[in-house]
């Protein structure tokens, strides 16, 4: 199933501050793109077996202020908001996540953003629609499914056969600077580009490689090759393009805090999730059938492979006030702010 991390809950907090402030009359639309991360919910409306709508999955989710692309409500007015492209299991490969049948694939999701361009233009006008895009937020995950659901799926998978790690990180990473590229001809001139979390550290790593909940060593080092590189490469862009269009999260900082101390921030656990079975609770997925924690808001893990929603929100307050650390070249209350002055 989907292997890694979600922040659905983010769509609901990034999109209300976006649309506060000086220029709250004219609301900012909001587009997200990639993993399941940050996939709201296409993948509920293909016959596709990387699903999150079992419950109690949709009891987390909430609020949908960015309908998924492929719902049938996303329709007249409601474009205006923005859309939702992302789907669980994909890669920056078109290679990963060949395990799920029908999930829609990053460059399938760049054409559908063409596709909603061409349809917002038959409502307000080829200029009004550049302007609604260029003004726009964008939110881009990719990178941990080549490892989970590509690299790291099998022992000795293709890619692993082909590539030793740090070649297929150098390889990922160039692939990744075309598809930004492509999103930036499309009109993308605001885009927050999160790296992966410490892959090894979820509970369900945990539960198939540690004795003692010491994080998967293999996935680790992947996330460590991978995020410098990303963030580096985003810096050599935004060199390239003269401007500050693509800004590094550091989502693997930003988890390791509260991993390495889950008491200072009011977690009783950091390795072993809320609902889940097995060593860690991090077997399968959640269920009806799970053991379920009395209080969600004291384990750092909601499932086996997603932060709990008290996490995502710490993960959220760096997103908008964190420090260079966390945030390059800024953060988004200083986005924010540069872009009411336009
Ligand atoms: C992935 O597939 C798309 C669509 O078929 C294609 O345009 C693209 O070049 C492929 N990417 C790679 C890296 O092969
Ligand atoms: C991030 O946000 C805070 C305000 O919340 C600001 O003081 C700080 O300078 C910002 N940092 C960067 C690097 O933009």
């Amino acid at each position: 199933m989907e292997n890694s991390f979600t922040l659905v809950t983010i769509f609901g907090l990034l999109f209300t501050l976006g649309n506060v402030g000086p220029q709250a009359e004219a609301a900012r639309a909001f587009f997200v793109f990639g993993d399941s991360l940050v996939d709201n919910g296409n993948n509920n409306y293909l016959a596709t077996t990387a699903r999150a709508d079992a419950y109690p999955y949709g009891e987390q989710i909430g609020s949908e202020p960015t309908l998924p692309y492929l719902s049938p409500e996303l329709n007249g007015q409601r474009l205006l908001i923005g859309a939702n492209f992302a789907s669980a299991g994909i890669g920056i490969l078109n290679d990963t996540g060949v395990q799920f049948v029908n999930i829609i694939r990053i460059g399938e999701q760049l054409q559908y953003f063409r596709q909603y361009q061409q349809r917002v233009s038959a409502l307000i006008g080829p200029e009004q629609t550049q302007r609604l895009v260029n003004e726009a937020l964008v939110l881009m995950t990719l990178g941990g499914n080549d490892f989970v659901n590509n690299y790291y799926l099998v022992p000795f998978s293709a890619r692993s056969r082909q590539f030793a790690l740090p070649d297929y990180v150098v390889y990922i990473i160039s692939e990744y600077r075309k598809i930004l590229l492509r999103l930036y001809e499309l009109g993308a001139r605001r885009v927050l580009v999160t790296g992966t979390g410490p892959l090894g550290c979820v509970p369900a790593e945990l539960a198939q490689h540690s004795r003692a909940g010491e994080c998967a060593v293999e996935l680790q080092r992947a996330s460590a090759l991978f995020n410098p590189q990303l963030a580096e490469m985003l810096s050599g862009l935004n060199a390239e393009l003269g401007s500050d269009i693509f800004v590094a999260v550091n989502t693997n900082e930003m988890h390791m805090d509260w991993i390495n101390n889950p008491q200072q921030f009011g977690f009783v656990t950091s390795k072993v999730a809320c609902c889940g079975q097995g060593p860690y609770n991090g077997i399968g997925l959640c269920t009806i059938a799970s053991n379920l924690c009395p209080n969600r808001d004291i384990y750092a893990f909601w499932d086996p492979f997603h932060p709990s929603e008290r996490a995502n929100k710490l993960i959220v307050q760096q997103i908008i006030t964190g420090s260079t650390k966390y945030m390059h070249p800024m953060n988004l209350s200083t986005i924010m702010e540069l872009d009411s002055r336009v």
